[in-house]
């Protein structure tokens, strides 16, 4: 059995549908997982799809999939801004981990110019909304089967 992809969310996304959805659109978390389930399939990956508001249980997740996963489709939500811990992770695991972010971060305020994800990450996608998601498996599948 192939290993899966893991994507991991951070904090407040399992909120989307109803949270800020001037910024975030109106599709749930659930809708997101759909629709990036059935990209991975159509690539012949499969997904292993999770939500966490503990920066702690994400680092546990990143860690899990060294071994369980084939690699990281990470959106750390506020966390991406602040965690030395995830950063860390992310290069133990040793997994290529794509980073998104629904919103473009770059034009929000200042504190979310940074991320402790992205120089640990293979890229960064960020700005286009729910379909960073379908993207990110797009080019995760391209870089695993090369
Ligand atoms: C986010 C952007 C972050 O700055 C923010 O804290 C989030 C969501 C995004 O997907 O646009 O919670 O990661």
């Amino acid at each position: 059995m192939a290993k899966p992809i893991y994507v991991l969310n951070g904090p407040t996304l399992n909120m989307l549908g109803t949270r800020e959805p001037e910024i975030y659109g109106t599709q749930t978390l659930a809708d997101i997982e759909a629709m990036t389930a059935e990209r991975a399939t159509s690539l012949g990956h499969s997904i292993d799809f999770r939500q966490s508001n503990s920066e702690g249980q994400l680092v546990d997740w990143v860690l899990e999939g060294r071994e369980q996963a084939c690699g990281i489709i990470l959106n750390g939500a506020a966390y991406t801004h602040t965690s030395v811990a995830l950063m860390d992770a992310i290069s133990a695991s040793e997994l290529p981990v794509v980073e998104v972010h629904i919103s473009n971060i770059f034009k929000r305020e200042e504190f979310r110019h940074h991320s402790f994800v992205s120089p640990v990450s293979l890229g960064v996608i960020c700005g286009l909304g729910p379909i960073g998601y379908v993207l990110a498996v797009e080019a995760l599948a391209t870089h695993l089967d090369s």
